[in-house]
């Protein structure tokens, strides 16, 4: 029997329209266009504004477009998984939210938290229910509202992140392409360099929490740095490796959007040139579980049926991975 094997079939991805650029940023903290685009390579990101809006409302205009594009009748949805760090609330989940907006009703949906790497772990979670031949169609949603999460007065976080998400239509393959293989990894003790420090069980919120502004991302941006070079670049050579890739037969390299020194580092680990790595952490920054959707969107014209793809990422937790896969369609076959 041969090996069922879940593939892309569909990718949409949305960006709020408020563009926070470093100029504004240079404003708001003692910070300088310069500094932010020689440590990051980051010169703008988007910022979803208006009272009441959540990540739901991002995750929801990337699978609006994501079933339009592909033809697809929400009733005939399987299941959803929405990769997050900012949920709309701590229960429900996203991923229900975005459901009941879209009009999905014959699934049943879930989040996952992995922090910036949760997108590979949704992707990988999710093709697994296609792989045993239980399910047919399946939403991956990468989404955040980092701004949500962000202390617009620290200027070592706030110049980092940005708001957006994109969305993944899983189906079987009928042929060799799809997903191939993955390797994801996570390392508990790396939390005390990167978390919240409260809002869940430990220390819940209280006058004193706000007060101390916990409620925001916490980073050490060093240590997680040197772990993230090492082991995003690591993750990649062994999915090549274990696969016998050379860099010539690989078409694109899709990297977390964390930092572009780290970027670099993969690609070159990798052996890649920087023509075929998906890098667009310019305009948008690292908006944690959007960054990869958002690339694979953007360059969907330009990718073509066959092509050798490796996902990777690093995140909190500390949390990466890599995925290999084979691209299944046209890009520029589909309709806007
Ligand atoms: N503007 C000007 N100066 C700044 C700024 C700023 N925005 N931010 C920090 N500095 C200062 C620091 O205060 C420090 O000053 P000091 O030397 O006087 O103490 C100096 O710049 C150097 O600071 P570092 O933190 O050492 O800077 P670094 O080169 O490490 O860059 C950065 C910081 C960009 C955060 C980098 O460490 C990084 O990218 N880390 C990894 C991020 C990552 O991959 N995270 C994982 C994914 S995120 C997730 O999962 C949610």
């Amino acid at each position: 029997m041969t090996k069922i094997r879940a593939a892309i079939k569909g990718i949409h991805a949305w960006a709020p329209e408020y563009v926070l650029t470093n100029k504004e940023l240079e404003k708001m903290v003692d910070t300088t266009d310069e500094w932010i685009m020689t440590r990051t390579g980051i010169k703008e990101r988007h910022i979803l504004k208006g009272e009441g809006k959540g990540t739901s409302d991002i995750g929801t205009e990337a699978v609006k477009g994501l079933l339009k594009k592909t033809n697809t009748n929400p009733d005939d949805i399987d299941l959803v998984i929405c990769a997050t760090v900012t949920p709309d609330m701590v229960y429900p989940a996203t991923a229900n939210i975005i459901s009941d907006k879209v009009g999905i009703k014959n699934a049943f949906s879930f989040d996952i938290n992995a922090a910036c790497s949760g997108f590979l772990y949704s992707l990988v979670t999710a093709s697994q229910f296609i792989e045993t031949g239980k399910y047919k169609k399946v939403i991956v949603v990468g989404a955040d509202k980092m701004s949500s999460v962000v202390d617009y007065t620290d200027r070592t976080t706030c110049v980092l992140f940005g708001d957006a998400g994109g969305a993944v239509l899983l189906e079987p393959s009928e042929d060799e392409n799809g997903i191939i293989d993955s390797r994801l990894y996570t390392d508990g003790s790396g939390r005390v360099h990167l978390h919240q420090k409260a809002g869940g069980s430990v220390r819940p919120a209280s006058h004193e929490t706000v007060d101390n502004k916990e409620h925001f991302v916490y980073q050490e941006g060093q240590p997680v740095f040197k772990f993230a070079v090492t082991r995003m670049a690591d993750v990649s050579v062994e999915i090549m490796e274990r696969n016998n890739l050379k860099s010539e037969d690989i078409s694109w390299l899709v990297p977390h959007q964390a930092n572009m020194r780290i970027i670099d580092a993969t690609a070159r680990r990798m052996g890649l040139e920087k023509e075929k790595v998906m890098i667009n952490i310019e305009r948008y920054g690292n908006t944690t579980n959007g960054t990869i959707p958002m690339c694979l969107h953007e360059w969907q014209d330009q990718l073509k049926k066959g092509d050798n793809l490796v996902l990777a990422a690093f995140g909190g937790g500390f949390t990466w991975g890599a995925i290999y896969l084979k691209w299944a369609f046209d890009g520029k076959a589909v309709a806007k």
